[in-house]
């Protein structure tokens, strides 16, 4: 216990320094076994470390460095030539010199449309739920079977970024962008979460919707070979067999889950927030969609950066093989439009989804460098172009700002 009458230092007169305490022995922390002092470093050692490149250590099977790896002292300064997007042996830990400005831009972008679920007003959405003549049926299944889809959705891309991808990314700006990325995942999942919880939905029946729709189930399991195929932890690039693993579960889910799979929800949602309903929901999912926006086109851009970088990955086999998972993908989703769209509502019907999605495709397969796979499409839904790009929408719904930036500059005056 302290004792408040007694000063921790003797009374000082003015201009007198206190006397240095005595300097007490380093103890180890409890549980943790002192080390060795540190040998003395001979100076063969020490004139070799002088021209030690700005490489680390990585074993031959395995391509790239992880951030892990054993320090080493006097090394070569990393430069911008030492970085690359893949199998990278410069040390992961330092963020600049940059090599790909876009990375850290997309990051810096990210922040500035920082938002959070509960800020935004549901009193509306709950009122009009619970009215037994707000809704109709049809209304309400597109309400809870695109919850159902996204809520186990986004966990599935978090852990694919977090636990497949990331670890292969051997790029500094780029880990902080998909550090940045998978925080955005876990507010997605934390948005739908939060809109089951205010409308009073049955919380299991939304969540186990991937294992009891199939329509849901399907799309969840399509793209799930690929993160396990990336996410074995005995899985190494470095072999263009293994890089192109890497490429294929890049396209999978930046080109294909999150700028295909998502949009028949994306769509049905805000067309409902368009017509004065459910604009709560419709608001969060706004705000997601420019998220994943981003997402996708950072994920683009790390695609084609690989591409640049091992011009020998991209092969004919690969670019045929990416082209089905895309024609998979565009069937998938046409089922899903159907599924959860039986008639017309909300001015919208499966035949508008099937010319939506093929627009959407052939655009995906634009932006990697692929042949367009479908003739004779235009886009049903122009109004879907606009949302994505918020900051210059205005705000439709108005419920809030639209151009949300955080408060984070602080003024000192
Ligand atoms: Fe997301
Ligand atoms: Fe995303």
């Amino acid at each position: 216990m302290l004792n408040w009458d007694e000063p921790a230092h003797p009374r000082l007169t003015a201009g007198q320094a206190p006397a240095p305490a005595p300097k007490p022995a380093p103890q180890p922390a409890l549980g943790v076994v002192a080390a060795e002092p540190p040998a003395e470093i001979p100076e063969a050692v020490l004139q070799d470390a002088a021209v030690t490149p700005a490489t680390v250590k990585v074993r031959e099977t395995e391509g790239g460095a992880t951030g892990l790896e054993a320090l080493t002292m006097g090394a070569d300064r990393i430069t911008v030539d030492d970085k690359q997007m893949i199998n990278c042996r410069a040390d992961l830990n330092q963020l600049v010199p940059f090599k790909y400005q876009w990375a850290w831009q997309k990051y810096l972008d990210a922040c500035a449309n920082h938002w959070m679920p509960q800020e935004i007003n549901m009193s509306a959405d709950i009122a009009l739920w619970k009215s037994p003549n707000g809704l109709t049926e049809d209304e309400r299944l597109i309400i809870k079977r695109n919850l159902g889809f996204f809520s186990t959705a986004d966990s599935l891309v978090a852990n694919n970024l977090v636990l497949a991808v990331y670890r292969h990314i051997t790029n500094p700006e780029c880990r902080q962008y998909l550090l940045r990325q998978a925080f955005e995942e876990a507010l997605h999942t934390h948005a739908y979460q939060y809109v089951v919880e205010s409308l009073g939905l049955d919380e299991a029946e939304v969540f186990n919707m991937y294992r009891e729709v199939p329509a849901v189930h399907d799309k969840a399991a399509w793209s799930l070979k690929y993160t396990q195929s990336l996410g074995d932890p005995r899985f190494h690039t470095g072999t263009p067999e293994n890089d192109q693993r890497m490429l294929r579960d890049l396209v999978a889910f930046y080109v294909i889950f999150e700028g295909i799979f998502f949009y028949v929800g994306f769509t049905q949602i805000l067309s409902m927030g368009r017509r004065n309903k459910m604009t709560g929901t419709a608001e969060q999912f706004q705000y997601i969609l420019r998220d994943e926006s981003m997402h996708m086109n950072f994920g683009i851009d790390v695609i084609n950066q690989i591409k640049v970088e091992n011009p020998h990955l991209w092969t004919e086999q690969l670019q045929e093989e990416a082209v089905r998972m895309i024609h998979e993908a565009v069937e998938l989703e046409y089922r899903y439009a159907v599924d959860t769209m039986p008639r017309g509502v909300l001015g919208l019907n499966a035949a508008m989804f099937n010319d939506y999605l093929r627009y959407i495709a052939n655009r995906r397969c634009i932006q990697v460098g692929l042949p367009q796979q479908f003739r004779g499409v235009s886009n049903p839904f122009p109004w879907m172009s606009e949302m994505i790009d918020l900051k210059k929408e205005k705000n439709f719904f108005e419920t809030r700002v639209t151009e949300y930036q955080t408060g984070g500059t602080l003024s000192w005056d």
